[in-house]
């Protein structure tokens, strides 16, 4: 089964853009096209937050429209949404009303659900605290966690937005996940966690937690700049876009980054001669 996840979509109502520089609703517009022309479909997708700018009611109206394409297939293809620091959660249930897994009964709109029949579970992890950038796992969240764990033996995939580890880029480990050793042995207590995907960080960086493979996933639109100098600035760059497909045999995970932009080729490694000299 394939798990595609987009991240840190960053729309803005209007179409206006990104600190004045990024449009990021064509670059969302442009991310989906191609996901959808992948030559093997996605199974589900899973989006991991700061689906928005701002978290406006305006801007959910135009994510719901530029999400369409997706949403107009989810009884074939399932779409997950994840709030990250720039969502606002309440705005973000409203404008998904049949998204009901946003209705948990959590303090904060955790959820599980089954995937491809149920062979694989994926739990989303809200890691937000409201009107800060940095996430946290609380005590209650933990609790949550653990029993959804405990009560269903499942192989699971973990969603969230803030990653639950340092990178080395420090303006961003400032703004990270809290309570991340009381999680990683709340996973490793749990062999049945398959995989660890986040947002967040706008750059493919991977790492071990927990005993399983955690990760960040490109921005569909504009990316951190890597700078690993203590106290570098807080910078974005415009480098390729992109999102992850993340395949699960059954045993393990395999993920894919997948680079979207106008790049030459194909081109054929051979002719009816053999190699191409
Ligand atoms: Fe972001
Ligand atoms: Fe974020």
């Amino acid at each position: 089964m394939l798990i595609a996840q987009l991240s840190d979509l960053h729309i803005k109502a209007g179409r206006r853009k990104a600190y004045g520089v990024v449009d990021t609703a064509a670059h969302l517009e442009t991310a989906i096209a191609h996901l959808l022309s992948q030559p093997v479909p996605p199974d589900a997708v899973v989006l991991t937050g700061d689906l928005v700018d701002h978290g406006s009611r305006e801007d959910y109206g135009l994510l719901r429209q530029l999400l369409k394409p997706l949403l107009d297939q989810s009884s074939t293809l399932p779409c997950y949404l994840l709030a990250g620091n720039h969502d606002e959660t309440n705005e973000l249930r409203e404008a998904f009303p049949e998204h009901g897994y946003l209705r948990s009964t959590t303090a904060l709109p955790h959820y599980a659900v089954t995937l491809g029949g149920g062979a694989l579970r994926l739990i989303g992890l809200n890691t937000t605290i409201p009107g800060q950038s940095a996430g946290q796992l609380n005590a209650e969240s933990l609790t949550w966690l653990n029993e959804q764990l405990s009560s269903d033996p499942t192989p699971a995939i973990i969603a969230m937005h803030h990653p639950p580890f340092a990178t080395g880029i420090s303006h961003m480990d400032e703004i990270g996940l809290a309570n991340r050793e009381a999680f990683e042995a709340l996973t490793l207590s749990h062999s049945h966690v398959k995989r660890i995907i986040c947002g967040h960080l706008h750059r493919a960086i991977e790492t071990l937690f927990g005993g399983v493979i955690a990760s960040s996933c490109p921005s569909t639109a504009h990316q951190v700049v890597l700078d690993l100098r203590a106290g570098a600035p807080d910078q974005f760059i415009m480098e390729p876009p992109g999102y992850q497909l993340h395949r699960w045999d059954g045993v393990r995970f395999l993920t894919h980054t997948v680079v979207v932009g106008k790049f030459n080729g194909p081109y054929r490694f051979r002719n009816t001669r053999g190699l191409i000299d």
